[in-house]
């Protein structure tokens, strides 16, 4: 029997490349070529399953366009790429990868708090540049962050992740806003307090952002949530770029009316918003929260087993949707 085709749409490690053809016939784009949408819908046309990144966008046009396509699996815990209600009308199957980055990112998040808390890469600028001459009691003096007041919006398991860090390793109070609230048990261990979002805002010196993007947390913080915020407080964005409005953002950093920021997801990303890239008090990253060598390669070949499973007629290890006649399955695989 012939085996199916499968797209791998960005370079990934090798030797997933080489495990997929063990069980596929597989095209890879090992040159990392940026395809266009057109381009991509090309060279989908003959093929029953993808891996695709976040950054390859599956919809209708597309799923038109390539009527073999049976299933898509992200290198992403985020699949907000995937036009999810097209793609189980067209009955194609979408996976992600929950799980397996969640401590890493959560890492990363603490890791821009810290910075752009306490003014690292602000620091690290100011010496390279030559201009550290002497002491000064106010140098680049940044805000505390062990006991002080983090809020998380969207708690999923790198929320709770977060959170673990800030209330054990920090002594932190940490507040929480999501759509449904934690079992008790989970916000015991996670010593979390759910509350609104505009007490979170108004009352936490450091908000972190780790909910997914939909349309409906398009812009979840604008001009309107900046203001709620203390102005010595500090912003963190390792969720998706459309949630924060980053014109706002910037004026309220350039403004005073924000202490800092931390930023590792951009709207327009790889393009970042000109204003952020004037000022000294954000802290700028290319979207590397699940960027370590273990945690790239576990997402790796949880999307290929994801595939093997799903043309092995095992089902998807990790559904982002349920097709008819699928084995019903607990929704647990956002952020
Ligand atoms: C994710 O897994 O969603 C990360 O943001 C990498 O895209």
């Amino acid at each position: 029997m012939a085996k199916p085709r499968i797209l791998v749409a960005q370079a990934i490690f090798p030797e997933t490349v080489e495990r997929l053809a063990q069980h596929f016939e597989v095209q890879a784009n090992q040159d990392d070529v940026r395809w266009s949408p057109a381009e991509l819908a090309r060279q989908l046309a003959d093929k029953d399953g993808a891996l695709t990144t976040g950054a390859q966008r599956i919809d209708a046009a597309l799923l038109a366009a390539c009527p073999r396509l049976r299933v898509v699996a992200n290198m992403a815990v985020g699949y907000n790429n995937f036009d999810v209600a097209a793609m189980t009308a067209a009955g194609v199957q979408g996976t992600n990868t929950p799980d397996v980055l969640t401590d890493t990112t959560a890492d990363f998040g603490f890791a821009l708090l810290m910075a752009a808390a306490r003014r690292i890469t602000e620091g690290e600028r100011y010496l390279r540049a030559g201009q550290w001459k002497d002491w000064r009691y106010d140098l680049l003096a940044g805000s505390e962050v062990h006991g002080s007041t983090l809020g998380i919006i969207g708690m999923g398991r790198i929320g709770q992740g977060i959170a673990r860090r800030a209330a054990h390793g920090f002594g932190m109070e940490v507040l929480y806003h999501n759509r449904t609230r934690l079992p008790p048990a989970l916000e015991a261990e996670c010593k979390a307090r759910h509350v609104g979002k505009d007490v979170l805002l108004a009352n936490a010196d450091h908000v972190v952002l780790v909910l997914p993007y939909t349309p409906d947390n398009h812009h979840t913080i604008g001009a309107q949530e900046l203001a709620r915020m203390k102005p010595t407080a500090t912003l963190v964005n390792i969720a998706r770029g459309g949630i924060v409005d980053e014109a706002a953002l910037a004026a309220a950093l350039r403004e005073g009316r924000l202490a800092a920021a931390g930023l590792d997801v951009f709207e327009g990303e790889p393009a970042v918003h000109p204003d952020l890239l004037t000022l000294p008090n954000v802290v700028l990253t290319p979207h590397i929260a699940s960027a370590t060598v273990a945690t790239r390669r576990a997402m790796a070949n949880l999307a290929a087993d994801n595939l093997i499973a799903f043309f092995d007629g095992r089902g998807p290890l990790t559904p982002v949707n349920q097709l008819p006649g699928a084995d019903e399955f607990l929704y647990q695989n956002g952020l």
